[in-house]
């Protein structure tokens, strides 16, 4: 088993292999983040920078956390402060930084396959911190290694993925990779929120909640996109929080043991009652946040590996 990217752009180009060597990494990683001395030297003599064309609280900082943690000298540049608002295209940005020789180069952009294009542009191995509304690679990564750690393994789950689908790189990456790793996947939500060709994906459509959380062993719940929305997509966030916020009743129709999730910033009371959020007997949306860093640390791990066999090469 090894990993043989060049870049992280998205869930799916990376084979099951792949993805299971990142998340036996990651789990190492958790594990030297749990403990006294939260060091490793991966990254050491290295240079990262993070480039977020969009506002991140959690990514962010956890793609600095990670880099600064295994040696990396870390930059993370405010793009609203930069040239970009002078007019330089994202290419010139780009092209800029790269002459600087970064090795490691952290890419969040409004704009679907505008991480793909940089990677193209520049030298440096490139991670895709969410792009649109196409993927969000460690995200999934990292859901992925937080199912694992709480039910044992990815395959032969039912997870059931609720709410804004439509305008979601999260839900995108995680059906990606739930389907690579041979989990059931339901997309729960109202119609106007579930893309049409979205049952050609190989995934479940349900429009009622009861129905599509039946049985499930996870339930992962989506922020309400608004940002995304161009117009009104549901009657009102209050008719919304009705049908399709997670509460006490409507979680009682999956597992018994079924864990609740959610990437974050969570809207309490649009799409998720603060109770089940905060309830440490469901809820791994803390243990989401920490296992983020562990992926990152492991992605940015496996890519300067190769990075330096093909630079010796
Ligand atoms: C997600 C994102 O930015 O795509 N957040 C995150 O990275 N934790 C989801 C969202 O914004 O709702």
């Amino acid at each position: 088993m090894t990993f043989r990217q060049d870049h992280l752009l998205g869930i799916e180009s990376l084979a099951p292999d792949e993805i299971a060597v990142i998340l036996d990494l990651a789990d190492s990683y958790a594990a030297l983040n749990r403990g006294p001395e939260k060091h490793a030297a991966a990254l050491a003599g290295l240079t990262q920078i993070n480039m977020f064309f969009e506002t991140s609280t959690r990514t962010q900082a956890s793609f600095e956390i990670a880099g600064l943690r295994l040696g990396a000298d870390v930059m993370s540049m405010s793009m609203h402060a930069s040239s970009i608002k002078k007019g330089e295209t994202l290419i010139d940005t780009a092209l800029t930084l790269n002459a600087m020789h970064p090795d490691l180069l952290v890419v969040r952009h409004p704009q679907s396959g505008a991480v793909d294009l940089l990677a193209q542009k520049v030298t440096c191995a490139v991670l895709n911190a969410g792009d649109g509304r196409h993927e969000h690679p460690t995200q999934a990564l990292l859901d992925a290694l937080t199912i694992r750690r709480a039910k044992g393994r990815l395959h032969r789950l039912t997870v059931a993925i609720c709410g804004d689908i439509s305008h979601s790189r999260v839900a995108r990456s995680n059906i990606w990779l739930l389907g690579k790793m041979e989990s059931r996947i339901r997309l729960v939500g109202p119609p106007t929120l579930i893309p049409t060709g979205a049952a050609d994906w190989g995934v479940e459509v349900f429009h009622d909640m009861a129905q599509g959380l039946e049985g499930a062993d996870v339930v992962m719940m989506l922020r309400l996109q608004n940002e995304r929305m161009d117009g009104g997509f549901i009657p009102s966030t209050r008719e919304y929080y009705h049908r399709y916020g997670l509460d006490a009743e409507k979680l009682a129709r999956a597992k018994p043991d079924a864990i609740v999730m959610h990437p974050g910033p969570m809207n309490r009371g649009v799409e998720i009652d603060g109770t089940i959020a905060d309830d440490i007997n469901r809820s791994v949306i803390q243990e989401q946040v920490e296992m983020g860093v562990a992926v990152r640390m492991a992605a940015m791990d496996l890519l300067a590996r190769n990075l330096r066999a093909r630079r010796a090469a």
